[in-house]
């Protein structure tokens, strides 16, 4: 069960994240039928601490729940909406990344955390079929716009936090690598 007294939880790695993070530097590279658009965007995150979970009587994760709403510059419209968590098990130090988008895509991505210098960095992956860290979606996506693999990259330091995440599509016949990117502010 989640617990109730989520502020004396110890959050490891994850600590930083928590709080609410703008920024207007972020770039798409999404998939056309003949080529790729390129959208310049800004963005909301908002990490929320959670509280623990105990799995099984033996596993204990911790947990942050997130949402992103990413919107285009050109017409300040929503064209990006995610949500999930980012869990730690601090027995074994793995971090995880669930993710959920309304295109019926999920997936659950597992990584590590590490220090570089001022920064906590988070590596995490998935891929399509892998048994530990895999991908589920729609049978029309499965047929139209496949998701194969999944790589995010976070570096936080007290105030700034950056991205950098590519998912791999089988779509309109070819393999493509959308990309997405942006450095955003801690906010007060
Ligand atoms: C900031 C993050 C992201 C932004 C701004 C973004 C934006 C976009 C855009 C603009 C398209 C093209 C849509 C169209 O042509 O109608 C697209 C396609 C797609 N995206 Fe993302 N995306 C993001 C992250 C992700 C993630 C994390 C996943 C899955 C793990 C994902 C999965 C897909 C898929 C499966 C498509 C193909 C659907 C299609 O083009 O018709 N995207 N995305």
């Amino acid at each position: 069960m989640v617990n109730d007294i989520k502020i004396e939880i110890d959050y490891g790695p994850l600590a930083v994240l928590i709080g609410v993070w703008e920024g207007d530097r972020g770039e798409d590279v999404a998939p056309e039928p003949e080529g790729e658009e390129n959208n310049p965007y800004y963005e909301t995150i908002v990490f929320e601490a959670i509280g623990d979970v105990t799995n099984a009587e033996s596993q204990t994760l911790v947990a942050l729940h997130y949402r992103q709403i990413v919107k285009r510059k050109s017409d300040d419209k929503v064209f990006h909406d995610e949500t999930g968590y980012w869990m730690w098990d601090a027995e074994s130090d793995t971090v995880m990344h669930s993710l959920t988008i309304p295109r019926a895509v999920a997936l659950l991505a597992g990584g590590k955390a590490r220090k570089e210098g001022e920064a906590t960095v988070f590596e995490v992956s998935a891929k399509l079929g892998d048994s530990d860290w895999a991908i589920i979606q729609s049978p029309f996506m499965q047929n139209k716009a496949k998701t194969t693999a999944f790589a995010h990259t976070i570096s936080v330091t007290a105030n700034e936090l950056i991205y950098a995440e590519t998912t791999m599509l089988d779509i309109y016949g070819r393999s493509f690598e959308h990309t997405d990117k942006n450095v955003l502010k801690r906010q007060a």
